[in-house]
């Protein structure tokens, strides 16, 4: 029998008759892969199958009528609030990560929470049962209504399915598993779609909750099609700092909650912990004294305030070209704010190494974070300390101008809670500015009143 073959584009599934270089759809670089092209038969046509068993009257918007889903909770608590209060029947959840991230660490300890009222079955294709019940044991969970199975066939899980007939599936991994059907090999763009197709036909009509492990590629992205975004309800990114224990849950798509929220978890010798009091773990030095170089501000990641601390070194440099390095700030971002303050406040840059850095490996995009690195920077520069009960929140500009940011309410609300004392911020409405009983603002209007109140 003669094969037909073809090359697929492994990032969006573009089909091409030769091999390039670059996929001329979506312009990636050496992601054709040679696939054996299926035949398709001309007596079923099989691309008309539905993704769900959905089929109904047509009815005006106004006279339909809204469900309120109910939500299951996992009682992790970062989980739940992350994927909106709980999860909702029939979800279809992709949770992403790189290898050794603790994807299935996680799962299983959220099957450990759904078994309490709810049967689950967990489907591996990556590891042995002797595999996943030691760190089943290593987490503490006795499991009695969880299901294990070893499987990568796409239609023996299928069967497996319709067998235990479970309220919550787990598959780890997609790139494992095969459909006995296409040649090509497990972890491809045809088979991971059709896999996933699959499972959404089977557990979506059923109800039954699911959740799909995927591997990440080096750059970060999912590996397999973006299609498989779409055909999901919630995509969650598993991303850490290097060498840090932390660990971020970040929703890419929810079709139930919101995306800006993220779920913060500590790898333990007992599993993942969730760190709800997120503030005080990024704070790393003790908040006891006034330090040189260190200003705290409340960034906001989702819509949760963080506390934050800059710390900036400020040294005179040895080489033509002083060095200016920003660790988990936007390098641009600073270089535009030390240009403003050497322009704007006459501070002496010039001659001087930079080096700024959020302690606790955090990387944050916030622009409250602006006035805490000049502040640092300045306290760094000219040797003065600052206080350790104070906190700067708030955009500059490149004419040196402090202006407001968003959510400045919950931000003053969370420093407060804190103990911070005085607020370092542009000026706010009246409203904004009752709340504060036990703590002073300082607004500002730009840099030079900056300068003027900590010098
Ligand atoms: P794992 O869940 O296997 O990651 P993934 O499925 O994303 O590849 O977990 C990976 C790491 O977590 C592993 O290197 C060991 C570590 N770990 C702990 O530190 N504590 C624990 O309790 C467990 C179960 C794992
Ligand atoms: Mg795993």
């Amino acid at each position: 029998m003669k094969f037909k073959t073809v090359f697929v584009c492994q990032k969006c599934g573009f089909e091409a008759a030769k091999w390039a270089g670059k996929c001329p759809d979506c312009g990636e670089w050496n992601s054709l892969v040679e696939e054996v092209k299926q035949q398709e038969s001309k007596k079923a046509p099989t691309r008309t199958r539905s993704f769900t068993d959905f089929s109904s009257e047509i009815v005006k918007l106004s006279e339909s009528k809204a469900v309120k889903e109910p939500r299951i909770e996992t009682h992790i608590g970062e989980f739940d609030r992350l994927l909106g209060g709980g999860l909702v029947k029939g979800q279809l959840t992709l949770l992403a990560g790189a290898p050794g991230i603790g994807k299935s660490t996680l799962m299983l300890q959220v099957a450990a929470e759904l078994s309490k009222n709810l049967k689950v079955l967990y489907i591996s294709g990556e590891e042995s049962i002797g595999q996943i019940s030691g760190r089943a044991q290593r987490l503490g969970i006795n499991g009695d209504n969880i299901f294990l199975h070893c499987e990568t066939d796409i239609q023996k899980i299928v069967e497996s399915v319709q067998n235990v007939s479970p309220d919550v599936l787990i598959l780890d991994s997609i790139q494992t598993v095969y459909h006995p059907e296409f040649t090509s090999s497990a972890g491809t763009v045809a088979q991971v779609r059709e896999c996933t197709s699959e499972l959404v036909r089977l557990c979506k009509p059923k109800g039954i909750i699911t959740f799909v492990l995927g591997h990440v590629t080096k750059d970060g992205e999912l590996a397999g099609p973006k299609i498989l975004e779409h055909m999901v309800d919630c995509v969650l990114y598993f991303d850490t700092e290097k060498d840090n224990v932390l660990r971020l849950l970040r929703p890419h798509k929810n079709r139930f909650g919101s995306t800006g929220e993220i779920g913060l978890f500590k790898m333990t010798g007992h599993g993942l912990e969730s760190v709800e009091n997120a503030s005080e773990y990024f704070a790393q030095t003790s908040r006891q004294h006034a330090l040189k170089g260190r200003a705290y501000s409340l960034a906001l990641e989702g819509s949760r305030p963080i506390l934050t601390e800059v710390q900036a070194l400020v040294s005179p440099t040895r080489y033509p070209f002083p060095r200016r390095v920003a660790t988990g700030v936007d390098l641009n971002r600073c270089l535009m704010l030390f240009a403003a303050l050497e322009k704007h406040i006459n501070l002496p840059l010039d001659n001087k190494d930079i080096f700024v850095s959020l302690a606790g490996g955090v990387k944050l995009k916030d622009p409250a974070l602006d006035l805490a690195v000049c502040a640092a920077v300045i306290s760094s520069c000219k040797e003065i300390a600052l206080p350790h009960d104070s906190v700067f929140m708030a955009e500059v500009g490149i004419l040196g101008q402090v202006a407001k940011v968003p959510l400045i309410e919950r931000r003053l609300d969370e420093a407060q809670r804190l103990g911070f004392k005085k607020a370092y911020a542009a000026a706010v409405t009246k409203t904004e500015k009752q709340k504060l009983s036990k703590m002073t603002l300082l607004e500002l209007a730009d840099l030079n009143d900056l300068a003027l109140k900590l010098c």
